[in-house]
């Protein structure tokens, strides 16, 4: 199977090759990189491949995109807006597995997440489908963790409050992130033993508001600071990653009627985990139990923190879930505000299921369909 890989060398990218790696997924693939900027040059490295890769590829050239049976692209929209239409238009049948927004509402896509609709993709396999679309990395995370509790019919509404890394806007604002706590942690630093906490604060807060302070990428102070608006507005007051919630849920848990799914994303100063804090409105009363129940069988990467100090600190934390593809569930209990409303606790780290694995695993999906 002949597999061309366009946008492999940003974050999403490299995490999908090491994963492949990781996974041995390379066996029996003849891949081939193509690139935007530097056609010619040598290729990554693609251990066990069928063939070595050949060098670099014009990622505008439609006669190698079309010789591929599958295009997986972590390029970003614009590429995709630029050349699925070419392709498609063009009569190529191959399919196509991308990371970026520009084709996930379209009707002919199906938003992959195969611990939680692997019967949908299957269904859309079947169908004759060819375009399988990442969903958006708030949105997979959630569903990872509460995903199960949707489905079983047990939730009038969802009412999720994020709190995003610094990585969902790329590589450059997470890199400008540790530039701003190294600006701001040295000229607290240089004050901390003769000012103390007070000091430290008005020495910080200055230098986040003095233009040598970097923003370049971030636009914002995003070290010791946070940003409740993330995307574009859309009508209503939403953000557009607000809007993404219930529209792209329903999608992957293919719902006849949606969900209410509302909150407010918030970017934090984390790396790569994004977090959610999340209020669920039941539709009958339930035990604790019988949600613990549906939240451990969400996917055997889902996994129940109990609710206690020490296993919140230690397990439910970006610190402890960055580079694994554990998704915590946790601060589980039922709130004050209504017998029927429960809250919890969940993250995910957002360039592995949020990103790249479910793209790396709709891959497997289709050679498995088409091979079998
Ligand atoms: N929109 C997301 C974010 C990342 O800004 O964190 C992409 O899914």
């Amino acid at each position: 199977m002949r597999v061309g890989f366009i946008g492999w060398r940003g974050m999403v990218g490299s995490v999908l090759r090491a994963r492949m790696t990781e996974e041995g997924d390379w066996a029996g693939l003849e891949p081939v990189f193509f690139s935007t900027s530097s056609p010619g040059g040598p290729p990554p490295e693609a251990p066990g491949a069928a063939h070595a890769p050949p060098p670099l590829q014009d990622a505008f050239d439609l006669d190698v995109l079309r010789s591929c049976d599958v295009l997986v692209t972590c390029q970003g929209s614009s590429w995709t807006l630029q050349m699925h239409p070419a392709l498609r238009g063009a009569g190529w049948q191959g399919v196509f597995i991308d990371a970026a927004s520009a084709l996930r509402m379209a009707p002919e896509s199906t938003i992959v997440l195969d611990p939680i609709n692997a019967p949908l993709i299957q269904r859309a396999m079947v169908a004759g489908k060819k375009d399988y679309i990442g969903g958006n990395c708030t949105v997979s995370l959630l569903l990872m963790g509460i995903g199960g509790l949707i489905s079983s019919g047990l939730v009038r509404f969802v009412s999720t409050m994020t709190y995003q890394a610094a990585s969902g806007g790329g590589a450059r604002k997470m890199v400008e992130l540790v530039r701003q706590m190294h600006d701001l942690g040295a000229a607290g630093v240089a004050v901390a033993d003769t000012m103390g906490g007070l000091g430290v604060s008005e020495v910080v807060t200055q230098r986040m508001r003095a233009a040598e302070h970097p923003t370049s990428a971030i636009g914002s102070p995003l070290a010791a600071n946070l940003l409740p608006w993330i995307d574009k507005p859309m009508p209503g007051g939403q953000s557009r990653e607000e809007w993404k919630g219930q529209a792209e849920s329903t999608r992957i848990l293919d719902l006849d009627t949606p969900v209410p799914i509302d909150g407010i994303a918030v970017r934090v100063g984390s790396l790569r985990c994004h977090a959610q804090g999340v209020t669920i409105g039941l539709n009958r009363p339930a035990e604790l139990s019988e949600l613990e129940d549906i939240i451990r069988n969400t996917s055997p990467w889902t996994r129940l923190i109990d609710n206690t100090p020490d296993a919140t600190r230690s397990q439910l934390t970006p610190a402890a879930v960055t580079g694994t593809l554990d998704v915590p569930v946790g601060r589980l209990r039922r709130l004050g505000t209504s017998p029927d409303h429960i809250c919890l606790f969940t993250l995910g780290d957002q360039l592995l299921w949020g990103a790249a694995e479910p793209l790396r695993r709709m891959l497997t999906i289709w050679r498995t369909h088409a091979e079998g």
